[in-house]
């Protein structure tokens, strides 16, 4: 039996073991059917199905959960179930249980058509009803859009013309949510234009932006570190803090996805979503409690206070990465990458200096890098703290101290550092850098559900707190629309070697306040 199935079988037998007020416990979702547009994409096969497989066995679906495919393709229900099976055995977390399977694969459905396929929205209805009397799904729909953005204005309508958008059927019983996954916009005018689009069909009340980030157990536990705390919190300010660096970095190219990724690039893929929200909760204030209005209103007000520190030419940096090693394996570079195109100045590198004009933060830059290919996989928050004012020994004594440091090790190799100087066993008084760690492996034995479980439970449940609102992605944009104004003007990307650390620029910024980064 594995961590949760024991909690998970008792939910799901609604076994009396397991008490609903307890707020211990994850919340079960109640009736419902989550229809996913673009099932058959790389999201939906990677991550969403498994991960409602892993709700499904932890016993957090309800079980007549009903889930419907939509996609071009020419299927039946079986052969839907099929695929799905496919791409679930081997990515859960949940060893493979047949039981669990059979309970699941009972609701799903398969409807074929093209998002302008007036009739599959027909035949989608109808789905939804035979799954509302057959399995009582209650009338309850969420719509999972993991589809080009483009296409969200054309699905919205139909669903609309079927009458299955608003937050409900009318009736305020029964709800209708969607689901959008980024990229949500190109900059701040598009995205404006995109919630607007999405604002004619759903309330924003019914509108759950995706940004996964949110869902992992190390990201949310930020708030909790700072605010369940006394130890931290006296000195997270500009008194104490030099600066901070958030960093996340893949060693993964673009492989088959350099098409893709042409015209988008490493700074609207990464740093406008989940590096603005990491920023975000690390700089915000207290929220006034945990009710989701209350957390939102704080990034808000964090993030309409940061902008980008110039002369843009100096605080940033880009790249493409060239060949190279990544750790023994010799790497091909973006040129060669399958799908690239020829000539593109996309950047797959890319590193800003930002600013969070409020009296806490005054005068404390945050440095955000995001790439492929480079060192190692890690996402990390490095708040790096002043010197002490004030050093009674001799000079020699701390020449290999550097500056304290608190480090959220977001991933892999969840937890927290903190970095101190100690005096070296048997010296005199020799002060060198040492590390404190707290792991999540060590301290919990319990396993952390993947990002998608908990977000598209949360869409169930219809609990918003991790989900941006409009307006968050509106201000992130704003933030980085000038430094991407500024580098379509002029230049291109600099070369670096796959397996580095980014381009020369990356250091250049860093230097020219004598600071450094990081090799995390
Ligand atoms: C996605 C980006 O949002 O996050 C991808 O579009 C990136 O380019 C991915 O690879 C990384 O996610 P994670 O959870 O592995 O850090």
């Amino acid at each position: 039996m594995q961590i949760g199935d024991a909690v998970a079988g008792a939910a799901a037998a609604g076994n009396p073991l397991r008490d609903p007020r307890d707020k211990r416990l994850p919340r079960i979702a109640g009736p419902a059917s989550l229809v996913i547009f673009g099932v058959t994409g790389d999201l939906a096969r990677k991550k969403l199905l498994p991960a409602l497989y892993d709700l499904a066995a932890a016993g957090l679906l309800p079980p007549n959960f009903g889930l419907v495919g939509f996609a071009r393709r020419d299927w039946s229900d079986e052969d839907f179930r099929g695929f799905a099976l496919e791409n679930i055995r081997g990515r859960t977390r949940h060893r493979f249980s047949e039981a669990v399977w059979d309970r699941l694969a009972e609701g799903l459905r398969f409807i074929r058509g093209t998002f302008d396929d007036a009739d599959a929205y027909t035949r989608l209805r109808a789905a939804l009803e035979e799954l509302d009397s057959q399995r009582g799904t209650c009338g309850n729909h969420a719509f999972y859009l993991a589809i080009p953005p483009s296409a969200f204005r054309t699905v919205t309508s139909h669903l609309a013309a079927q009458g299955l958008a608003g937050d409900s059927d009318g009736t305020g019983e029964r709800w209708r949510r969607v689901v959008i996954e980024k990229p949500f916009g190109h900059d701040e005018a598009t995205a404006r234009a995109l919630n607007r689009t999405v604002a004619e069909v759903f309330p924003e009340s019914a509108v759950f932006r995706i940004d996964h980030y949110l869902g992992k157990e190390t990201v949310q536990n930020i708030l909790a570190m700072r605010f369940a705390n006394q130890l931290f919190e006296p000195v997270w300010s500009a008194h104490y803090v030099d600066h901070v660096q958030i960093t996340m970095a893949e060693d993964i190219g673009l492989g088959g996805r350099a098409g893709y990724y042409d015209g988008i690039g490493a700074a609207r893929d990464v740093i406008q979503n989940h590096l603005m929200q990491l920023l975000a909760l690390t700089a915000m204030e207290e929220p006034v409690g945990f009710d989701p209005a209350e957390i939102r209103a704080e990034k808000i007000k964090v993030l309409s206070a940061t902008r980008a520190t110039g002369p843009l030419a100096e605080t940033t940096a880009r790249g493409q990465y060239t060949a190279g090693w990544q750790g023994s394996n010799r790497v091909c570079g973006l040129g060669e990458e399958e799908g690239f195109v020829a000539g593109s100045i996309t950047e797959t590198f890319a590193a800003i200096t930002l600013e969070v004009d409020t009296r806490r933060w005054a005068g404390v830059p945050f440095y955000l890098r995001t790439g492929k290919r480079l060192g190692r996989r890690v996402t990390e928050i490095a708040v790096v703290f002043r010197r002490a004012p004030h050093l009674p020994f001799d000079a020699t004594m701390t020449e290999e101290l550097g500056h304290n440091a608190i480090v959220l090790r977001i991933q892999p190799d969840e937890g927290i550092t903190m970095r101190f100087g100690s005096k070296v066993p048997g010296s005199g008084m020799q002060v060198r850098d040492v590390n404190m760690d707290f792991s999540y492996g060590q301290s919990f034995t319990v396993s952390s559900p993947e990002a998608y479980e908990r977000l598209i439970l949360d869409v169930l449940l219809g609990e918003p707190s991790l989900f941006p609102t409009d307006r968050e992605v509106e201000l992130s944009w704003r933030i980085l629309d000038p430094v991407l104004a500024a580098w379509e003007a002029d230049g291109t990307p600099e070369p670096y070697p796959a397996g580095s650390w980014g381009p020369a620029g990356a250091e250049a910024m860093m230097a020219r306040t004598g600071r450094e980064w990081r090799r995390p």
